[in-house]
């Protein structure tokens, strides 16, 4: 259970004691902003941890862990106070302090929201920020196979917390280890062994919520629709989830990783094309995902069991792949973490840094998410086009990810969780596109994902056209509901009402009280796919 908290922890609490003074002098020099002295001042009798504007802790707090580094350049609205919890009375705390004194409140994780809408606004007025990386102690039982994890613990920190205590147990969830498990997993949380374990959501089993009360539920208090809605209906809609308590999974001693790169010379379009055929129909142990830059696409593949079983299964479904022995890295399922992220030269040590390299605090991106489904596979000249895109100036960091669905993904119904994108899906395509944010704008890189997006739509899923929420994209018009949550969306406003009948926890894509749904929607199927509600508020 112990964690040893980082530096920052003694001024933490020096700061806490210095802002208990401020925020007395604020009450008494100050009627005109009486609900931001309101909330100071409460979270100061309750030794609540906050930093102001003018504190030089300021700065590099919000930056700590901004994924997205077009928002730290050019952020719409910032946090006029960063909440540091230690506690989980602190959370309750500040959440009670916040809809006392009318201060809305944003919580950030990890800071991967695609959109920055844990740390910035687009269209609200002052809010806080609730920051949680002090919380992400992680406890592993291996004696029951489970796990309580702190939403403000990376991927990467509860990788190496589970391969650590075990080497037969491993979790399920996204390939980026910086990623929080606050947004992933209140959005759904995909990666490398979904074709047999599914997502995060489908091995949540209990989690602690507060609620806009400040009350500290748990998955029997807060109510079957609650704590199905916060499995997959998005973060910073239900409230705030302290934690989660998963189940583990088995996974081999030994597992294979390859990276097969196959360039546009060596027939990229053809074995793309016959990917999509393979990929979501192979045996579930065997996950490849494709990563497509510029001229080429790198295989990437983790499989269950060994290279000698591996083999014939490749040999069989995908020789276009060309795939041989040379190929297979075999290792444990914790040094897979890295690998198949960071590349070869990586350890599972890297599992731990939550900073990122160089390019990912200097290149911002915008990105967004399609599905392709069995009765429509993407044509062959399609993909010459992707590739033909993907060549042009613009698109010169430009990158396309496909991950193939099936297995258990296809087990599980459309409504057992929020999360829509189940039986019938191939697999799912993420675009994205970066440029480096102190030298450019990114005009043309935006324009470049608009312009994919709109020749992509005869060849995507439709009515709607379904997206994922965990690649959050405030471009996808007023249907947005609907391309997230499909058939789920009327149920996740009515678990929003029993939790939050107020709104209180609110940001530009949050799920809407019943009631607000036919105010926000512009027609009944908005699903008009180029230039569908693409406001520029949202860069
Ligand atoms: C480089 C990169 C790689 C990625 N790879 C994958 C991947 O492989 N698979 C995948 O599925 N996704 C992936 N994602 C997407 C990722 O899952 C989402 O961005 C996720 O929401 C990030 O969680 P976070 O805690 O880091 O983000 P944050 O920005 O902190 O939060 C995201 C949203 O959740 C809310 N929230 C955060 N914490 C809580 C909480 N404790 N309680 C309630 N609401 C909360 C926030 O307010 C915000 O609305 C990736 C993202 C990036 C940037
Ligand atoms: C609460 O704050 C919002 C802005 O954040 C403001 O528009 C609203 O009027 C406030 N309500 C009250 C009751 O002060
Ligand atoms: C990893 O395990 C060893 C012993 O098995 C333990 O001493 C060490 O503290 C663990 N590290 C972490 C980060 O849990
Ligand atoms: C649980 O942990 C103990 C002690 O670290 C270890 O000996 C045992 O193998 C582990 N069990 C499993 C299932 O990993
Ligand atoms: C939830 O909390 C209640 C009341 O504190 C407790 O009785 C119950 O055992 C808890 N349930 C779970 C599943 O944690
Ligand atoms: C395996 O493939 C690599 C290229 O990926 C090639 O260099 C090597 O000769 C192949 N080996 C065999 C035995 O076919
Ligand atoms: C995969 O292989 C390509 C081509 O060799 C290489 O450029 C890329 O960095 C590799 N990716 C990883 C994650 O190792
Ligand atoms: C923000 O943090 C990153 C590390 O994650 C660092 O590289 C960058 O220089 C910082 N930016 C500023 C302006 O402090
Ligand atoms: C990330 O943090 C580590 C220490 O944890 C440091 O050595 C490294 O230089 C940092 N990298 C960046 C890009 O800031
Ligand atoms: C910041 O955003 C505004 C509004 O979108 C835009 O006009 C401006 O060019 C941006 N500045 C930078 C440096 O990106």
């Amino acid at each position: 259970m112990a964690r040893s908290f980082n530096s920052l922890a003694p001024v933490l609490i020096t700061f806490s004691c210095f802002l208990c003074l401020l925020g007395c002098y604020y009450v008494i020099s100050s009627s005109s902003q009486a609900s931001s002295d309101g909330f100071l001042g409460c979270l100061t009798d309750n030794n609540v941890p906050v930093f102001t504007q003018s504190s030089h802790f300021f700065m590099p707090l919000l930056n700590a862990s901004i994924r997205n580094p077009k928002f730290f350049v050019n952020t719409t609205v910032r946090p006029l106070y960063i909440v540091m919890p230690t506690t989980t009375p602190h959370v309750q705390a500040a959440v009670r302090c916040g809809s006392g004194n009318n201060m809305s409140i944003r919580v950030r994780s990890g800071g991967h929201d695609y959109e920055g809408l844990s740390y910035r606004s687009v269209d609200a007025g002052g809010f806080a920020m609730l920051d949680m990386s002090e919380l992400r102690t992680i406890v592993v039982d291996n004696q029951t196979s489970t796990a309580w994890v702190e939403s403000g613990a990376t991927l990467g920190e509860l990788y190496y917390k589970i391969g650590n205590d075990s080497n037969m147990l491993g979790f399920p969830a996204g390939v980026c280890p910086t990623v929080g498990i606050g947004g992933h997993f209140s959005g759904g949380g995909f990666g490398m062994m979904m074709r047999k374990y599914g997502l995060s959501i489908d091995n949540i089993i209990n989690a602690e919520l507060v609620d806009a009360k400040g009350r500290l539920l748990n998955k029997t208090t807060m109510g079957e629709d609650v704590f199905w809605a916060i499995r997959g209906g998005g973060g910073g809609s239900f409230g705030v989830v302290v934690k989660w308590q998963v189940t583990l999974i088995p996974v081999p001693p030994s597992v294979t990783v390859f990276n097969v790169s196959v360039s546009l010379g060596q027939g990229a379009v053809d074995v793309v094309t016959k990917w999509q055929q393979v990929a979501p129909t192979m045996p579930r142990d065997l996950f490849i995902r494709v990563l497509i830059k510029n001229k080429r696409a790198d295989f990437q593949a983790l499989f269950l069991g060994t290279c000698e079983a591996l083999l014939p299964v490749m040999n069989k479904n995908f020789p276009e792949l060309r795939f041989n022995r040379s190929d297979c890295r075999e290792m444990t399922w914790l040094q897979s973490a890295p690998y198949i992220y960071l590349g070869k030269d990586s350890s599972v040590e890297d599992l731990l840094k939550r900073n990122t390299s160089t390019f990912f605090s200097t290149y911002g991106f915008k990105a967004t998410t399609d599905y392709v489904r069995e009765e429509k596979p993407i044509p062959r000249d399609v993909w010459a086009g992707i590739f033909h895109k993907l060549a042009q100036p613009e698109a010169r960091d430009a990158r396309v990810i496909l991950d193939p669905y099936g297995g258990f993904m296809s087990d599980v119904p459309d409504s057992a969780t929020p999360f829509p994108h189940r039986a019938g899906v191939l697999y799912s395509i993420q675009f994205y596109n970066y440029w480096p944010v102190y030298r450019e704008s990114g005009e043309m890189q935006i324009n470049w994902i608009k312009d994919v997006y709109a020749f992509m739509a005869p060849y995507v899923s439709s009515n709607p056209r379904e997206a994922y929420f965990n690649c959050r994209d405030l471009d996808l018009g007023t249907n947005w509901g609907a391309k997230y949550f499909m058939g789920n969306y009327q149920k996740l406003t009515k678990a929003k009402g029993e939790i939050d009948p107020l709104e209180y926890f609110r940001n530009e894509q949050s799920i809407p009280l019943q009631g607000n749904i036919t105010k926000m929607r512009a027609s009944p199927d908005d699903d008009a796919e180029a230039g569908d509600g693409g406001s520029a508020s949202s860069y």
